[in-house]
């Protein structure tokens, strides 16, 4: 059986996309490749990271484009790699009606807070100031709305008293790198229903 193919989208670090590399290396998302890192930033650390793992790379630089023009490039590049699946990464962009379309259900991202509570920048910092007691992290399918879209997993992570938000941020991100790795391997394995809002796992993909 060939591989199943995806392409992971980042702005930034990249930890995300370092965790997911290393869990298709260690075989914990099976009978699957990375085919495509892109970055719409030049000097993305996560776009050494991937370097550094000899993977394919494309720096697509967003600037003086617009949103659709931007994202037919991105889909081409991704259409030239045979993409299957799309992981978003922490890319600082919202995706165009367009993108969506053309890759209806196959896009999936990863959010620092317990949907739908929080969406856009800084979630971590907004949960803190917000004050609730737990928070913690999303991996959704992306529909043309932001931070939105059918929920595959969630992890919950306290908040404590003496938390700043790059203590917090520590926490989630450690639950980040656990859950999206498991959400790739359950969307890739196609064991789910979608009904309404609500991804539904087969009984025999638990
Ligand atoms: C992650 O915390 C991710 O959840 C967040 O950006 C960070 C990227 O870190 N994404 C969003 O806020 C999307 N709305 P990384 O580059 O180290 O993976």
């Amino acid at each position: 059986m060939e591989k199943k193919r995806i392409a992971v989208l980042l702005s930034g670090r990249g930890s995300n996309f370092d965790a997911l590399a290393e869990s298709v290396a260690a075989g914990r998302i099976p009978e699957t490749e990375i085919a495509l890192v892109v970055s719409n930033r030049e000097g993305a650390p996560g776009i050494e990271k991937a370097r550094a793992r000899g993977l394919a790379t494309r720096v697509i630089p967003s600037k003086g484009l617009e949103r659709e023009a931007y994202d037919r490039l991105v889909v081409a590049a991704l259409e030239e790699a045979r993409t299957d699946l799309v992981c978003l990464a922490g890319f600082m962009r919202l995706l165009s009606p367009y993108f969506v379309e053309h890759f209806g259900g196959r896009i999936l991202n990863i959010h620092p807070s317990l949907l739908p509570a929080f969406p856009g920048l800084e979630a971590q910092r907004q949960a803190l100031e917000h004050g609730v007691r737990f928070s913690g992290c999303t991996v959704h399918f992306v529909d043309e709305n932001l931070d939105a879209g059918p929920i595959v997993l969630q992890a919950v992570v306290p908040v404590r008293d003496d938390d700043t938000g790059e203590t917090l941020a520590a926490r989630i991100l450690a639950e980040e790198h656990r859950i999206y790795s498991e959400a790739v391997r359950i969307v890739l394995e196609g064991r789910y229903r979608i009904e309404g809002r609500r991804v539904i796992r087969d009984a025999a993909g638990r």
